[in-house]
């Protein structure tokens, strides 16, 4: 697959790394050329190109810039995204005494959500803001038994979710669909949400642990749960 990169930083340099060893054709652009040309030697990209050399490379583009910047920075590029995959990995967070927050609240709009109405003929997906850099730097990223990552998207569009789907089990982890993106906000509601647990000295995997490990919580769990069961393909 030839993914583009918006953005030279932690991010870029994470999952472009991640890619790159998955087999995968990846272009790096940035506001500076100079630094985009130093990620790409570092990781084995190419690059060197502008944020427009980058949106225009690939099947899909990732957006690894500050969520305050997205959509500045990706709605001059709307034509060049066009058909595109929009891979939005950006999260919300704004610094509160309590514990971090989100920069949305208040309004009804995700980034994901935003970055479609910049550029409403790419295919935006949230994903791969959950989890921090330096996972992606893991040659396989599993848990405790060998179990590998799920990763969790949101989006509307069937070729952008085959798209993140086929990326994902690429890098050795698991897609787990979510929803559209009308959802994409409970992502990056989660993602600040779990850098909260962290900063509070807490373990975030450790808030969510499976029912599956009740012996027959499931069941009623199944037996109680309002309507169809959610689509996780
Ligand atoms: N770091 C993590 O663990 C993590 C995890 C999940 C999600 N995320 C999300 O991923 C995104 C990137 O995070 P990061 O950690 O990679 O950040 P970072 O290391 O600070 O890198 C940010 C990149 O964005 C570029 N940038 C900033 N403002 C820009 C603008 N106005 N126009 C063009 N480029 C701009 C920077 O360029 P310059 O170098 O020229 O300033 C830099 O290349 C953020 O939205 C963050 O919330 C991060």
């Amino acid at each position: 697959m030839r993914i583009g990169i918006l953005g030279t930083g932690a991010m870029a340099a994470a999952l472009g790394g991640a890619w790159v060893r998955a087999g995968h054709e990846v272009l790096v652009g940035g506001r500076d050329p100079e630094a985009a040309k130093r990620l790409a030697v570092a990781i084995g990209a190419s690059g060197g190109d502008g944020l427009g050399g980058a949106a225009s490379f690939g099947e899909a583009v990732l957006v690894a810039v500050p969520a305050g910047a997205a959509v500045p920075v990706v709605a001059p590029l709307a034509g060049d995204l066009a058909g595109r995959t929009l891979l939005d990995c950006t999260v919300p967070m704004a610094p509160g005494a309590a514990g971090p927050g989100l920069t949305t609240e208040g309004t009804a709009d995700s980034v994901a959500a935003r970055l479609a109405v910049a550029a409403p003929t790419a295919r935006v997906a949230k994903v791969f803001g959950i989890c921090h850099e330096s996972i992606w730097t893991l040659p396989r990223p599993a848990f405790e038994g060998g179990a590998p990552l799920g990763v969790p998207y949101c989006v509307d569009d069937p070729v952008a979710g085959a798209l993140v789907a086929d990326l994902v089990t690429s890098m050795d982890c698991v897609p787990v669909h979510c929803g559209g993106l009308d959802r994409a906000g409970l992502l990056e509601a989660t993602a600040v949400f779990a850098i909260g647990v962290w900063w509070s000295g807490g373990e975030a995997r450790h808030v969510f642990p499976s029912p599956a490990l009740a012996p027959g919580a499931m069941d009623d769990q199944a037996a109680t749960r309002p309507g169809p069961a959610p689509d996780r393909t």
